[in-house]
Order: C-alpha cells, then sequence, then structure tokens
C-alpha cells in the first residue's frame, strides 16, 4: 500500500493515515519508487484535472515541466490527449518532450507569451511570481489558471474572464489508484533522483540547499539522474 500523508512529514517507519487515502501499490515499482509517487503524482492529477477541468483536444500551459510535480502533469496531461506546452530551462527540453510535451519554452531565455501563440484552456502554475501574472496573456476567456504555489488574483482573473485558484493537494485513495493503474501499465513512470538512508536526512537538505542533491545520494538506476525526487530510505 502507499499513500500521501495529508499532515506531511515522512521521516518515520511508521505513520498514521486516513484509510481514504491509501492505495495498492503498483506491483512494477520498488518501495523507493512508489515513496516518491503520491504526492506529486496526486499534486498533478487535482491541479490539471480536479481544477482545471482539462479535457481531450485541449491545450495546457504546464510552468516547471521538468520538476516533480511538473513531469506528472506532463504525463497525464498528454496521456488525456491534451496539447501540452511547458515551460522548463533549456538543458531539460529533451526531457520534458520525451515524457509528452508538444513544445517546451525556456523560461531562463525567452518569456513564454512572446512565443505560445495560441490561447491555452488551462495554466498549471508551479512555478508562481511573475510567471504566473503573464500567465493570464495566454489563457482563453473561460479557461483556467490553477496554481499550486500562491494564491491567483481574483482580480486579474475576473479582467481576464478566466477562473484562478490556489489548489492545495488533497490525498484521495480514489485518485492515487487510478495513478497507481497507469504506472502499473507503464503508461507514466515515476522518477526518483537520488536515495538517502533515513540517518543521512540532514545531510540530503544541505545539498538540495546547495543544489547538489546527487553528489551525496545515490540513484537506484545507476548514475544519479538530474530529475525526480529525493527518497528516505528508512530501514
Ligand atoms: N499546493 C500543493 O499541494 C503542492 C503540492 C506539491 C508541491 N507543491 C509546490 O509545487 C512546486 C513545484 O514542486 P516540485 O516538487 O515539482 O518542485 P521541483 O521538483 O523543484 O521542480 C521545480 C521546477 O521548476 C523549474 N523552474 C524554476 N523556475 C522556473 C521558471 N521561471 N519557469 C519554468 N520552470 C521553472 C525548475 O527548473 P530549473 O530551476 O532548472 O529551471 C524545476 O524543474 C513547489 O513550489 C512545491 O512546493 C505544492
Amino acid at each position: 500500500m502507499f499513500a500521501a500523508n495529508e499532515t506531511g512529514g515522512a521521516y518515520a517507519e511508521y505513520l498514521a493515515v486516513k484509510p481514504a487515502a491509501v492505495a495498492r501499490k503498483p506491483a512494477n515499482l520498488s518501495f523507493e519508487e512508489a515513496a516518491s509517487v503520491p504526492v506529486a503524482s496526486q499534486t498533478a492529477w487535482q491541479g490539471i484535472f480536479t481544477h482545471g477541468h482539462l479535457e481531450k483536444g485541449q491545450t495546457i500551459l504546464i510552468h516547471g515541466g521538468a520538476g516533480a510535480v511538473g513531469a506528472y502533469a506532463v504525463q497525464l496531461a498528454s496521456h488525456a490527449g491534451a496539447t501540452v506546452i511547458a515551460t522548463a530551462s533549456g538543458d531539460d527540453e529533451a526531457y520534458v518532450k520525451s515524457i509528452g510535451a508538444g513544445r517546451v519554452s525556456d523560461h531562463r531565455k525567452e518569456q513564454f507569451e512572446k512565443v505560445v501563440r495560441e490561447k491555452v484552456d488551462v495554466v498549471f502554475d508551479l512555478v508562481g511570481g511573475d510567471t504566473q501574472q503573464r500567465s493570464f496573456l495566454v489563457l482563453k476567456e473561460g479557461g483556467h489558471l490553477v496554481s499550486a504555489v500562491q494564491p491567483v488574483s481574483q482580480e486579474e482573473a475576473a479582467r481576464h474572464r478566466v477562473s484562478g485558484e490556489m489548489m492545495r493537494l488533497a490525498p484521495s485513495g480514489d485518485v492515487l489508484a487510478k495513478i497507481a493503474r497507469l504506472l502499473e501499465e507503464g503508461t507514466i513512470r515515476p522518477d526518483v533522483a537520488t536515495v538517502y538512508a533515513l540517518q543521512d536526512a540532514a545531510q540530503a537538505w544541505k545539498d538540495i540547499a546547495t543544489k547538489l542533491p546527487r553528489v551525496h545520494g545515490m540513484s537506484p538506476s545507476g548514475p544519479a539522474a538530474k530529475h525526480g525526487k529525493i527518497v528516505l530510505r528508512v530501514a
């Protein structure tokens, strides 16, 4: 079984979680891979489907498409039959395209609103700030701006005739079971950057803070990967 802990905090061998938040662990995933799934994937699912109302044939712009949540959003939106545009660093372009984005705008080199010519149905914002502000310019009337990082100005949303809301993950065993099926059939994939032993949690935070999360850890698939979640092995 696996689940996202609603109250946060997973540095423990045992946790109490609500039964309604639990789903069966995909048989093909290791425990480290499974541990990396619930928070990022459910945030993506609820952001794009529950709050963003994304449908087949629509276009979505995902800010931060190479991140842990963004990578699930790209995969899920692409699988749902949407056209996916993502913002990411230029060196992540090949990765983000490989998981389903049709187009990638390099946030370090260009302003997405100058290159995304068509209007989009949904913006999923995992970046905030100025990026969120400029997102109103590319949304269709009636579209949805969903942010996982900061509140959305209701004045701006009304002015552009779109809906805008900040979402917060609400762990759901039903959603997680659907995600588990997609993982099990290989439609989407998890991404673990680094696994640390529980006693090295402080080092993990230091490495994250210095943007060198892969130096001291060990990727389960050999050389440490650039993307994905950092996992603590508790036993
Ligand atoms: N509301 C909720 O319930 C909820 C749940 C989970 C996560 N979150 C939040 O969601 C956010 C994303 O989480 P995450 O785990 O996916 O983080 P992450 O793995 O650190 O990914 C963030 C990504 O954004 C990219 N990025 C940074 N600045 C950007 C910009 N201006 N334009 C486009 N991409 C940019 C980063 O790449 P480079 O730095 O290489 O450019 C990185 O790939 C975090 O703020 C997290 O706290 C919220």
